[in-house]
């Protein structure tokens, strides 16, 4: 997709229909683009009946885990005793993921009418945006935004002139990916270190400070605007015959396609659609070998599952992968798939924050077998040996870092072992100087 926007006819651009359209990022600019109706609409509802709009519509959390956003507000108390929070998760640390940050850059008032139509159903007069460090741009246009929306009465003590008090601010994350991880991003608000917390207490009954909390993704919260005004049926409707993935999803594809970035297709989009004719296949010569369809942390698909994969959470499943953030990274026939999932578990390692004995242990292991076998020094039970630790980082750990870095391990030993075998047999030469 180009900016200004050029829109591919196979795609449903909902979310990214102002991508490219600096005027729309300004206060005015979005009420000329029918901006805060749904805010407007929202605090005339009531709460209930928001909640049941949203469960409705099937909208799933579009930050990785697709657990149903209108369920997660349900579990937040409905008599509060104290205040409630709300935070948006704009991490967006998850290699090969890239569309959050296009939402705080073109849409900002999108995204503070999704908060705040939220913030409303669940009771929470405060709401955190917990933004990626690196994004220096995006903070500059969402803090510019928020001055704006307090400036025009859409946000403070009397949003909207309804008489409730909605509260937004911008938090910086300062560049650790676990910070992404929901009770990690808590403790890094309250000032902590970014740990992940044990579970329960769930955010809903203990979450930022002490009290009921929801975290939701950027995009899950910019979406909730247009299902207020257009109706959970119609976002129903958006997808392709399954009605347990809705909606609209933004996809951010990198790697070896002519055209990478982000794209907006319907739930359940073909997959190979989306690299063939969005992104115009792969480079002139190549052919497709694999791919990650849902950020980093999810397992490679070989070539026939990709071309096999329609992308929503059940279809995703049905070839052994996850939707996740939607990250899909495209590797040809030249990619050297040791090497990149040598750089994967790299990442994952320096990544752990180290809690946990099986993540803090297992990534770094992973990481130093397979640098071995690139650098012509590995065995053939390196491969059981990666196999194992991998089963032993796969659900023990207080949070999912470990899983991640173990998924590439298994599905690219499983589906390019002869890969790995030729390192180590000596058929390939290293690539890598010994560590
Ligand atoms: C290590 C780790 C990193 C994560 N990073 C992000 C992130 O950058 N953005 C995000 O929205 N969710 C991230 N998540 C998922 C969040 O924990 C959480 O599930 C999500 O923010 C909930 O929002 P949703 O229900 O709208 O998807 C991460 C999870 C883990 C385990």
């Amino acid at each position: 997709m180009g900016y200004p926007h050029e829109s591919h006819p196979k795609e449903s651009v909902v979310l990214s229909e102002y991508f490219g359209d600096a005027e729309a990022r300004t206060y005015d600019g979005w009420i000329k683009r029918g901006g805060y109706k749904a805010l407007e609409k929202a605090l005339a509802m009531d709460r209930e009946t928001i909640i049941d709009e949203v469960k409705e519509s099937g909208l799933r959390g579009r930050g990785g885990a697709g657990f149903p956003a209108g369920v997660k507000w349900n579990f937040m108390p409905k008599e509060p005793t104290g205040p409630h929070y709300l935070c948006c998760n704009a991490d967006e640390s998850e290699p090969g993921t890239f569309k959050d940050r296009e939402i705080l850059r073109w849409t900002p008032h999108a995204l503070i009418e999704g908060c705040a139509i939220t913030q409303y159903a669940i009771q929470a007069e405060v709401c955190y945006i917990y933004i990626r460090g690196e994004f220096t741009e995006a903070i500059g246009i969402m803090e510019r935004a928020l001055a704006e929306a307090y400036d025009k009465g859409v946000l403070g003590g009397n949003a909207m002139g309804s008489g409730k008090r909605i509260d937004m601010y911008v938090h910086r994350g300062a560049g650790a990916y676990i910070c992404g991880e929901e009770t990690a991003l808590m403790n890094s608000i309250e000032g902590k270190r970014g740990n992940p917390r044990i579970k329960p207490p769930f955010p809903a009954a203990r979450g930022l400070f002490g009290m009921p909390t929801t975290i939701n993704n950027v995009e899950t919260l910019t979406s909730v605007l247009h299902i207020i005004n257009r109706g959970s049926g119609w976002y129903k409707s958006l997808s392709l015959n399954n009605p347990r993935s809705t909606g609209t999803k933004l996809l951010s594809v990198c790697g070896q396609v002519k055209k990478p970035g982000n794209y907006e297709v319907v739930m359940g989009f073909p997959l190979q659609d989306l690299i063939y004719d969005l992104c115009g296949g792969m480079n002139d010569g190549r052919t497709l070998k694999a791919c990650i369809p849902g950020g980093s942390s999810v397992p490679i698909l070989n070539r026939e599952e990709t071309e096999a994969c329609l992308l929503d959470y059940e279809g995703c499943q049905e070839v052994g992968t996850m939707l996740g953030s939607g990250g899909v990274i495209v590797f040809d026939d030249s990619a050297d798939m040791v090497y990149q999932i040598m750089r994967l578990a790299h990442f994952y390692a320096h990544e752990s924050c180290a809690q946990c004995t099986q993540c803090r242990e297992g990534t770094g292991w992973t990481t130093r077998i397979l640098r071995r076998i690139l650098a012509g020094e590995g065995e053939m039970s390196d491969l059981d040996l990666l196999l194992d630790l991998a089963d032993h980082m796969t659900g023990r750990t207080i949070c999912p870092l470990a899983d991640s870095c173990a998924a590439p391990v298994i599905s690219g030993i499983t589906k390019f072992r002869g890969e790995f075998e030729a390192y180590i047999k000596g058929e390939k030469p290293a690539t890598l100087a010994a560590v």
